[in-house]
């Protein structure tokens, strides 16, 4: 028998204990600064027990905005040890500290979640708040679209998905040999064999580099780059999160027409990332047109951005019958499954809260499923940052804001039985 109210009481602790004021970090040592998408996601947590801080959470990040609206993937509010690259190497001139790229932007649908709970008392602060969301959401239109309408990543690391198959094949068109010298901080807190690799590293420095020599101009990186892949978890993420301005806008009688439009465009891209042959969402290189044939965890989110799919829900039957912790970040049955690197196999709760957000959306009967298997994967593996899909065994830093958050917006209610 799990004690919901016990484990509920740990998850508290964990938001509590990597609060560093204003803002959470993901775990301590590890991720010593304010993530992007980490900390939309830790604010729903945080939301279930404390809704003045919740709040403060989305704005500390926003406050980190540029003025041509991109939200960066890290803010470096402090110094702290033990962290590469850190703000000198990004060398970007940000309101705060910062890298010079963006993550999925959570952070939007996390506002209008958290609204949600208490219209009256978040009024004042959603207003002030929506202008900045709105401004996020243009730079996405304009920077990070397709000519198909899918939102593509200039960066692994703003994906969000560091080391996923789907970049794969596009990385391996790459010559990264005139990346500077640097040295890994990551493999000195946890196990390297459950980290990205060498040469994946080389290719995030080396993107870094080419991004930092035009001072960040996105123009000037969009001419220049040979990275650019239209992925699943972007496309559907920024999808929810125009579909949430849309439904703010007009509940703050805000004029809608441009909102509407990108919501015709990025439908359009999600079409453009069906690949028949895997019958599934896929990555797609926006230069070559070639599908990186990855089924991830990006696949399933889907429902989350306003879509269903017939084919989508005989996948999460599947995902469901074949591991007893899905849904995995990539296919247990796909060729290169590794089931402790990072999103190479592993399972990633704050993923699957996603997931399971859309499911509910849907009423898909198998979310209730889905919420029982990671309830029982965080119940008896503790908050770490991810899990091995098949024995659920914990891998990765421990004590993780958004695997705690994951508990307490969504796994820890049980509703169902199998
Ligand atoms: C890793 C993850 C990324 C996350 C960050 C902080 O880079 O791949 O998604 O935002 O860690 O937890």
């Amino acid at each position: 028998m799990i004690d919901v109210d016990a484990v509920t009481q740990r998850a508290i602790d964990v938001l509590k204990r990597n609060d560093r004021g204003g803002y959470t970090i993901p775990t301590d040592g590890l991720y010593p600064y304010q993530w992007n998408w980490d900390s939309a996601i830790s604010a729903l947590g945080i939301a279930e027990f404390d809704l003045d801080r919740a709040w403060q959470e989305i704005e500390t990040l926003m406050s980190g905005q540029w003025d041509n609206g991109m939200v960066p993937q890290i803010l470096f509010h402090t110094e702290a040890e033990g962290y590469f690259p850190g703000a000198d190497v990004w060398n970007c001139d940000g309101p705060v500290p910062s890298s010079g790229i963006s993550q999925p932007p959570v952070a939007v649908t996390a506002a209008r979640l958290i609204w949600e709970k208490d219209t009256s008392l978040g009024k004042s602060r959603m207003e002030a708040l929506l202008p900045k969301l709105r401004c996020w959401t243009d730079w996405f239109m304009r920077w990070r679209l397709d000519d198909k309408g899918a939102v593509f990543t200039r960066h692994p690391w703003e994906a969000g998905r560091d080391n996923a198959p789907d970049w794969d094949k596009s990385a391996a068109r790459i010559d990264t040999s005139g990346v500077q010298s640097y040295i890994r901080e990551d493999t000195k807190h946890v196990n390297s064999d459950h980290r990205p690799t060498q040469k994946d590293y080389d290719l995030y420095v080396w993107l870094l580099q080419l991004g930092r020599d035009v001072n960040w101009d996105d123009g000037a990186i969009a001419e220049n780059t040979p990275f650019k892949v239209a992925d699943p978890l972007m496309t559907f993420i920024t999808l929810r999160a125009v579909r949430d301005l849309h439904a703010l806008c007009e509940a703050f009688g805000q004029n809608t027409d441009q909102l509407a439009e990108y919501i015709t465009v990025l439908e359009a891209g999600v079409d453009s990332i069906w690949n028949p042959e895997i019958q599934a969402y896929d990555s797609r290189d926006v230069q070559t047109g070639e599908f990186a044939g990855s089924l991830s965890c990006g696949s399933y989110l889907c429902w989350y951005a306003g879509v269903d799919r017939k084919e989508m829900r005989g996948q999460l039957r599947n995902a469901l019958s074949r591991t007893k912790y899905p849904v995995a970040s990539y296919d247990i049955q796909g060729a290169v499954f590794d089931p402790h690197r990072y999103w190479r196999g592993p399972t990633w709760p704050c993923v699957n809260l996603l997931i399971g957000i859309g499911l509910a959306d849907f009423g898909v009967p198998e979310e209730p499923k889905l919420r029982r298997r990671i309830r029982e994967l965080v119940a008896e593996n503790g908050f770490s940052e991810y899990f091995d899909p098949i024995t659920g065994t914990p891998a990765g830093g421990k004590s993780f804001s958004w695997t705690a958050a994951a508990w307490l917006r969504w796994a820890r209610f049980d509703t169902h039985s199998d």
